[in-house]
């Protein structure tokens, strides 16, 4: 099994940290929370009674599995971009008639590599294309040896909501053009609600989200040998109505310097980093940012319409 690599730098971790800092008010991307530790405290978010999204969006997979097979169809060529949870992909591997292949794009070639080998020893007949890539900029597919039908993405778990509504549609776009003529798309889109169960999602009463949040600042520092302080910070997260999006801040509590390569940067107290958007859509909402270059062609959701899962086809 060959593996594509576009590698990430340190050197782009840093453009973009510092590019976020000095913004007003300061901001980190959010694909920074997924270090080693990062991705453990996000297991375990998954696992929590206050957040709904991962066994919601599990159960509607597992109750429409074969009719998501079928739209797919015969000779797919399957990319999952950000190689997550394999019981996700296991369901689609299972039940994609005449499935053309599997190409797992990550940015984490750690990751990517242990999962890959893993399904190839649970799938030794599926072609596997790992791809280590930063999917939320352009990347390019990997040569593919073998012949198939038609490219279609999978993109799970509301990932789509760390997007601004520009770069959603920005995004979308791209999807369209990497999977091309009669490709498709299947997508975990996270669905406006009560104000309650939102927020009581990104605040759980374990702390594993602020524990998840305040492990940026422990990541940058491992990445680029800053000296952030997890302990002037304070985890924050709240449901903004107007924009419909939660937004995950940290807190400065006192006044102080931080230093990154050979720049610092002061901050204030009572200041907030901003460390992550989670836009939540109306199915009307997310069906016109997709409009561009996808009809979306079904909708699936949970008896109490807190997660959506979509079959959308990029338009003639
Ligand atoms: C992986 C982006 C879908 O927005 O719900 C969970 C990440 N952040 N708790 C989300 C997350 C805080 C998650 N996504």
């Amino acid at each position: 099994m060959k593996i594509k690599t576009e590698e990430i730098t340190k050197t782009d971790i840093l453009t973009e940290v510092l590019n976020g800092l000095s913004k007003s008010p300061k901001m980190l991307p959010s694909k920074l929370f997924y270090d080693k530790k990062g991705s453990k405290l996000f297991d375990e978010i998954c696992e929590l009674e206050e957040y709904y999204p991962t066994r919601t969006e599990i159960q509607i997979m597992q109750n429409n599995i074969i009719e998501m097979g079928e739209l797919l169809g015969e000779g797919t060529m399957l990319i999952e971009l950000g190689s997550g949870n394999s019981q996700k992909i296991k369901l689609l591997l299972d039940h994609i008639p005449g499935l053309a292949g599997y190409i797992p794009v990550d940015i984490s070639s750690e990751h990517l590599i242990s999962s890959s080998k893993i399904l190839k020893e649970e799938y030794p007949h599926i072609s596997i294309f790992p791809l280590v890539a930063d999917y939320t900029k352009y990347f390019e597919l990997p040569l593919i040896d073998k012949p198939y039908d038609h490219r279609a993405v999978y993109f799970p778990g509301s990932t789509i909501g760390n997007f601004t509504i520009n770069e959603a549609k920005e995004f979308l776009n791209r999807i369209a053009d990497i999977v091309g003529e009669n490709g498709g798309l299947i997508i975990g889109v996270d669905l406006k609600k009560d104000k309650q169960i939102l927020e009581a999602a990104y605040n759980d009463k374990k702390g594993i989200t602020a524990a998840f949040n305040l492990n940026i600042l422990n990541h940058i520092n491992d990445e680029l040998h800053s000296n952030f302080n997890i302990n002037n910070f304070k985890h924050f997260a709240f449901f903004n109505e107007e924009i419909s999006r939660i937004e995950m801040h940290l807190i400065c509590e006192t006044e102080h310097v931080v230093n990154i390569g050979q720049s610092s940067f002061i901050f204030n107290k009572d200041e907030h980093i901003i460390t992550e958007y989670s836009y939540k859509y109306t199915l009307e909402d997310f069906k016109n940012i997709a409009s561009d270059r996808f009809d979306v062609k079904r909708v699936w959701i949970d008896d109490y319409k807190l997660f959506s899962v979509q079959y959308l086809k990029v338009k003639d």
